[in-house]
């Protein structure tokens, strides 16, 4: 997926480019800038000493010598005193020059770590949030494979009430899976009420009750039956007037796979792509529902990935980016792919 989080030590991703957060000096310190000094080993200090330093917001690249990685980009990022001094300019301008200098020298993949959220003192979620955004945004006009290094899960902070809130709609939601197949054999035990059977058409009768304009016509319900999860796709993405590029970008989905599934009509996706795919087309719950449907999953107040993804259709936010954030924090997998 183009825009990914993962947990990880810097040093050791397998990627083009990994960014430092260093110091005007570029001569090393603490932090991550010291472990990729300690990692790269002298020669990157040889090599930074002729760079001549670096200003604030403005990246700068070297090699990375005994890292897995072929460059280093390293970038100063703003120290945080209270956010009058520019500081979110100059940690959006870190992870723009970054970028560009990637793209520069033809990088295919670069991991960040979160700039600013150490020893610099920047509030970790106005921090986070920046990151992500100003990656999101180079991502909508580029192609690239773009990490997010999370050293330890302190430095990792979506911001305490989203945080709380997302817990309390778990709480209220969730339920243990054993009381539901529990409830579920009790209730196959016991003598349905005549008439009360749901049948293949059930969803489509239940559909005439509603008021027209809520509903898709019967006749479009009935012909839509027989389509495949990607002829739904497809079908939604020209309904909404979306290019094939919005919905991909959208649904942090890289370009290659759209192709893969535009191209083959019985393509399985995973649940987390379906459901990045919703997110993008702005699918309401039940629209989602049945997007799922057609790749063999369903939505379940037993499962906490589900109700997170619930917690932010039924707000009204589809932006993916956030809702990775959220599911990172709980430590659930991403949606993209
Ligand atoms: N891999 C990934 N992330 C890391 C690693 C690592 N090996 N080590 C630390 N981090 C994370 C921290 O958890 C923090 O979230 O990097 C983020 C940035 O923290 P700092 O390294 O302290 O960087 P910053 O806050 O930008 O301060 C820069 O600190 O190290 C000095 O020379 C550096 O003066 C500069 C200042």
């Amino acid at each position: 997926m183009p825009l990914e989080i993962v947990r990880n030590d810097i040093t050791k991703m397998k990627v083009d480019a990994i960014v430092n957060a260093a110091n005007n000096s570029l001569l090393g310190g603490g932090g991550v800038d010291g472990a990729i000094h300690r990692a790269a080993g002298r020669e990157l200090f040889e090599e930074c000493k002729a760079l001549g330093g670096c200003e604030t917001g403005k990246a700068k690249i070297t090699c990375a010598y005994a890292l897995p990685s072929k460059y280093i980009i390293h970038t100063v990022g703003p120290i945080y005193r209270y956010g009058n001094h520019l500081e979110k300019e100059l940690l959006e301008s870190c992870y723009r020059e970054s970028l560009l200098l990637a793209k520069e020298y033809s990088c295919e993949s670069v991991a960040f770590p979160l700039i600013s959220t150490g020893a610099y003192c920047y509030p970790k979620d106005l921090a986070l949030k920046i990151a992500i955004d100003t990656i999101a945004e180079f991502l909508l006009e580029n192609e690239m494979q773009v990490y997010i290094v999370v050293f330890d899960k302190d430095s990792y902070n979506i911001g305490e009430k989203l945080f709380r809130d997302i817990s309390q709609f778990i709480d209220d939601n969730y339920v243990d899976e054993h009381l539901v197949l529990r409830r579920d054999i009790e209730r196959e035990a016991m003598p349905l009420p005549t008439g009360a059977k749901k049948n293949f058409f059930g969803s489509l009768f239940s559909a005439a009750t509603k008021t027209p304009f809520e509903q898709e016509s019967l006749e479009t319900k009935l012909s839509n039956i027989d389509e495949s999860f990607s002829q739904m796709l497809l079908r939604k993405i020209d309904e909404k007037g979306m290019t094939d590029a919005e919905c991909y970008k959208k649904a942090n989905i890289d370009r290659k796979l759209f192709s893969k599934i535009r191209s083959d009509v019985h393509y399985k996706p995973s649940k987390q792509t379906a459901i990045a795919f919703a997110i993008s087309l702005e699918l309401s719950l039940e629209e989602t529902e049945d997007m799922l449907k057609k790749a063999g999953f369903a939505l379940s107040h037993s499962n906490k990935f589900d109700i997170i993804i619930e917690y932010f259709i039924s707000r009204g936010n589809y932006n993916i980016f956030e809702i990775n954030e959220a599911l990172f924090a709980f430590d659930q997998s991403l949606l993209g792919a």
